[in-house]
């Protein structure tokens, strides 16, 4: 049976992937930063899974208004690196598991969430990025991947409790998956963060350290909050934050919190870290 051993949090600012791809990772505005993912990446050399289901948003770049789909799940062997506007990161193609993908695309449809299927897409920062925090620059990822991309770009994105209810849907499908296989689910996104507009800029530390105290403990209340509140208190990009609720939807009830960190700012964003495992 495959099993959830635990989840990943994490925002997913560009300009991260940009300093690593750079080298300047040791510059002093980017030193506290990846400061906060050293344990992380000595957590994950011991606890390296096969397969990250990873909750993550695309930038119009391998969607855009042409169609939006609210949830698609990645069901391919692979994933090229999207052309972000500079060419694409230096990093690796990402791997896909299109047998466990296509087991949880059935079990979650028939579970009543309609997904998108997706057999061929670019993925941009919103999935690097984290991997990259994660893993630091590899030949290759050292995990097979299922992207499970989620519409916070256009309006409707899904509420916070939709996110978390479809990451308990996703857990269900894993745990009646009939192979030996060791999952992760990761979490992108937020914290808060706005790219534009009069309020470019904002971040709200308190907003954001109430939601990793709760995180945790008491995500049900969490997945509660109304849009209208993380547009107001985090920026129109903290939205971004529901995609964590899948995650957290999928660790099931009890976690043990691992990892905490948070940082402001990185470029326009405040950046979270947060590693829960499955209790
Ligand atoms: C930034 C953050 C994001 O989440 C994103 O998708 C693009 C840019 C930023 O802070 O620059
Ligand atoms: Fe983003």
């Amino acid at each position: 049976m495959a099993r959830i051993h635990s989840g990943m949090f994490s925002s997913h600012v560009p300009a991260i992937g940009a300093a690593v791809d750079l080298g300047k990772t040791g510059d002093d505005y980017w030193k506290p930063l990846f400061a906060g993912y050293e344990y992380s990446k000595r957590w994950i050399a011991e606890n390296l899974p096969d397969v990250v289901v990873l909750v993550y948003n695309d930038h119009a770049s391998a969607f855009d208004l042409r169609m939006i789909p609210t949830f698609a799940i990645g069901c391919a062997e692979r994933y090229p690196i999207a052309d972000e506007g500079w060419g694409p990161r230096p990093v690796p193609e990402v791997e896909g598991h299109p047998e466990l993908a296509a087991h949880i695309a059935q079990s979650v449809i028939l579970d009543e969430f309609d997904l998108t299927i997706v057999n061929e897409m670019a993925v941009d920062h919103g999935l690097t990025v984290p991997m990259t925090l994660m893993f630091g620059q590899v030949e290759r990822w050292p995990v097979r991947v299922i992207p499970v991309a989620v519409n916070v770009v256009q309006y409707p994105a899904p509420t916070g409790h939709r996110c978390f209810e479809l990451g308990k849907a996703i857990r269900r499908a894993i745990e009646s998956y009939d192979q030996d296989l060791t999952v992760q689910v990761w979490g992108t996104g937020g914290m808060s963060h706005q790219l534009q507009g009069p309020r470019a800029g904002l971040i709200n530390k308190v907003f954001d350290n109430a939601f990793l105290d709760r995180l945790g403990p008491d995500p049900e209340t969490l997945a509660k909050t109304p849009h209208v509140e993380y547009l107001r208190e985090a920026g129109s990009e903290g939205v971004e934050l529901v995609m964590w609720l899948v995650a957290r939807g999928a660790l099931g009830e009890k976690v043990v919190q691992k990892h905490r960190f948070y940082h402001v700012p990185a470029s326009n964003t405040a950046v979270g870290h947060m590693i829960l495992e499955a209790a």
